[in-house]
């Protein structure tokens, strides 16, 4: 049975490697990519999704969504992701156009033509989705869930409470955590225990073009360590296929949308103030080895 998914997502070298495996695993159907500000403008995002597009000959069609969050101002991560966002690997250049309508609408129109429910794969911060909720509440109907790359139990990456993608845009990852359609949070929690290593990162350009591709711009990644590379995006993907790989908690978490904290995602991990209920399924623990052979072999298989 195959997962039908929208990526909602701001390329990004890990977005670059989720949509890599999205748009070549079999067992995914990827039916929209939508664009927002994080990594790097979401003009840059949008054109380095299609590049993707463009590099496999697909025709997943990209709308441009969100330029700045809800409510905060705008920060990006290039000193992570660099100044295009997917930088080390000479792209072909005739680009196909992303879609004549914003992100909200191809995600309102995607969502209800959909004979099957759909999962919704954000990378990026949540403000699109945010914004659909609430002009469309309709679609969450015909949702299966979201799972999201963002948030954090422990540290966070961009201050020490707050994970990137929320920390962009709390006030957007609120709304959705809030929203009532369930989410499994793929968070810090394991995207940092499951790092690449440098010997799968230097096995990648030996299988084919698309490693090569993924190796020259994985080396550019500012999230490096003597360990590996951090490849948050990509644990989504893996979840899809691979849930027993992956040891989730339920409980419920809300966002911290002011002060030090702002950013923060606060796992009511006692049940101390929810009274029993939860809104997510937090990603807690990881089989790192899996992933790294499993990264791997998705590679292999890779037509490209
Ligand atoms: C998240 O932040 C971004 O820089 C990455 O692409 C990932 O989505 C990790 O905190
Ligand atoms: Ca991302």
């Amino acid at each position: 049975m195959t997962i039908k998914i929208i990526m909602d997502t701001d390329p990004g070298i890990d977005d670059a490697a989720a949509i890599t495996m999205a748009i070549n695993d079999d067992n995914i159907d990827l039916k929209l990519i939508t664009t927002v500000a994080g990594n790097v403008t979401v003009d840059k995002t949008t054109k380095n999704a299609l590049k993707l597009v463009r590099f496999f000959n697909s025709d997943i069609p990209v709308a441009a969504g969100a330029k700045q969050p809800l409510i905060k101002p705008f920060e990006d991560a290039a000193r992570i992701h660099g100044e295009s966002g997917m930088p080390g690997y000479d792209f072909p250049e005739d680009l196909p156009k992303p879609m004549n309508k914003s992100a909200v609408e191809a995600l309102r129109d995607a969502i209800m033509a959909s004979d099957e429910k759909i999962t919704l794969v954000p990378t990026g911060s949540y403000t699109n989705i945010a914004l659909l909720f609430s002009e469309y509440p309709e679609v969450k109907d015909n949702i299966e869930r979201i799972v999201a790359m963002g948030g954090s139990l422990g540290m966070g990456n961009m201050t020490s409470a707050a994970e990137f993608n929320v920390f962009t845009d709390p006030h957007a990852a609120r709304i959705v955590y809030n929203s009532g359609v369930p989410i499994v949070m793929v968070g810090l929690d394991i995207t940092m225990k499951a790092l690449l290593t440098h010997e799968s990162i230097e096995k990648l350009p030996t299988l084919n073009e698309t490693g090569k591709m993924l190796h020259d711009i994985i080396i550019h990644d500012g999230d490096n360590s003597d360990s590996g590379i951090a490849m948050h995006d990509v644990n989504t993907i893996f979840y899809l296929l691979h849930p027993e790989a992956i040891t989730t908690k339920e409980m419920w978490v809300d966002v911290q949308t002011e002060g030090p904290a702002m950013g923060e995602t606060v796992g009511d991990i006692r049940g101390a103030y929810h009274d029993g209920k939860t809104n997510a399924s937090v990603c807690v623990d990881i089989d790192a080895a899996a992933f790294n052979k499993w990264f791997i072999e998705e590679v292999t298989n890779m037509s490209k």
